[in-house]
């Protein structure tokens, strides 16, 4: 148990410090974690590129990079989109409270979040089906709609779980590149959609450009597309935007639109660990998806509980929200003294084209403790940087201005 990990132990002490009779026990067999000691918690199969069931190997991650890296105490830990102000206060009270409960199976706290979730968003409860992130709703998606022959049309670049994994099934994969500003060229992916596709991938607001779509243009793009094939719209990072319940396509699941819209509490709830998503769709949807899925056993009482809790808590989001922005500011100022461009980010990482080989860049990043990640597309290398706490972004900073 090195230094570092004590000192981040200390920081999340408001969790642990005097919160249980037991937090003693506890705080030892946590202090015991391999996430804490920085030693490598993982070199099992699930880490192994092949593993389809994860999503950093489907975007071509290294057993060393999601193994080892992955778990270090980085300076900056910037390569997840994570949040690292979450999770909130209300969330981490709850998994305290809920841990002596935990012995019980998690179906009714799943029903609770579920009506919460179908109440905020005006939709029945069974339109809402969660799962232990999104991740598994859109390796859900891929196992139950392709077979060999049908095809995926999506962004590129775009999140690639899903298409990469449609692909592995032995369906084609139609890549249609961005629009000149880094946007989903929705005429273009409407032009590609032909009697083989089952299914069109949207990502709004769209991984790695961070780029969102005018809102009335996905909706009818959504009116018109959908009653050919199924659209599915990833919302992971639709609560960055300061309308997220005006930008949202849910609504459309009211008028019997066959879409399929994921949500994620990894992203502004800071629950990327703890492992809560969800869909919002068509009943007949969601029992093809559950045949793949298993979701009432796959959420642990404790995130649900946490989820509860935490959901629409404004103060929270609001704090969480300002950080964010305050970080970003700071991250565009540094790329723009140092001769970069960037692309104008709506969520929680910026995307911007760098100097130098994506992966020598990402290296020479890591081997001063800094996790980035790049992309090459339209002839460019690019580096993609979530945003963190403000002592990663100056961590970034320095390292960056060493590469630069
Ligand atoms: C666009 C998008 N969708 C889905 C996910 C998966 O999120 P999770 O499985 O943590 O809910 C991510 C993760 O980065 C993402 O960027």
């Amino acid at each position: 148990m090195g230094n570092i990990s004590r000192r981040n132990l200390i920081r999340r002490g408001a969790l642990l410090a005097g919160a249980l009779p037991f937090a003693g026990s506890l705080l030892d067999k946590v202090q015991a974690s391999p996430l804490l000691s920085g030693k490598p918690a993982v070199s099992g199969p699930w880490a192994v590129n092949g593993h389809a069931g994860s999503a950093f190997a489907s975007e071509g991650w290294t057993e060393r990079e999601i193994g080892l890296n992955a778990v270090e105490p980085l300076k900056a830990r910037l390569f997840a989109n994570e949040n690292p102000f979450g999770p909130s206060d209300k969330a981490k009270k709850a998994i305290m409270e809920t841990l002596p409960v935990s012995y019980q199976y998690p179906m009714r706290s799943m029903g609770d979040l579920t009506s919460k979730i179908a109440d905020f968003e005006k939709v029945k409860q069974e339109n809402v089906f969660l799962a232990s992130g999104s991740s598994p709703l859109l390796m859900a998606a891929a196992l139950g709609y392709f077979k060999p022959g049908c095809n995926v049309v999506t962004g590129d670049p775009s999140y690639a779980d899903l298409p990469s994994k449609a692909e592995k099934i032995g369906a084609k994969w139609v890549k249609v590149p961005l629009t000149a500003d880094f946007k989903l060229d929705l005429d273009a992916m409407e032009k590609a959609i032909d009697g083989n596709t089952v299914l069109v991938y949207i990502c709004n607001p769209n991984n790695p450009t961070a780029t969102v779509l005018d809102t009335a243009k996905l909706k009818s793009f959504c009116e018109r597309v959908s009653k050919k094939v199924t659209v599915f719209v990833d919302e992971a990072y639709i609560d960055y935007l300061p309308d997220p319940q005006g930008t949202t396509l849910i609504p459309m699941v009211n008028t019997g639109a066959n879409i399929i819209v994921a949500r994620t509490f990894s992203k502004l709830y800071g629950f990327a660990g703890l492992r809560c998503g969800y869909v919002v769709t068509q009943p007949d949807i969601i029992k093809k998806l559950s045949l793949y899925t298993e979701a009432s056993m796959s959420i642990t009482t404790t995130t649900l509980q946490a989820a509860i809790a935490s959901y629409q808590d404004r103060e929270f989001l609001d704090a969480a929200l300002k950080k964010t922005i305050a970080s970003k500011e700071y991250l565009y100022e540094v790329l723009k003294k140092e001769g970069y461009t960037y692309v104008p980010s709506s969520t929680n990482f910026v995307l911007f084209p760098i100097k130098m080989d994506g992966k020598q860049f990402t290296d020479e990043m890591m081997k001063r403790s800094v996790g980035v990640r790049f992309w090459k597309f339209n002839n460019k290398d690019w580096c993609r940087v979530s945003i963190g706490r403000m002592d990663e972004m100056e961590a970034f900073a320095g390292a960056f201005k060493e590469l630069s």
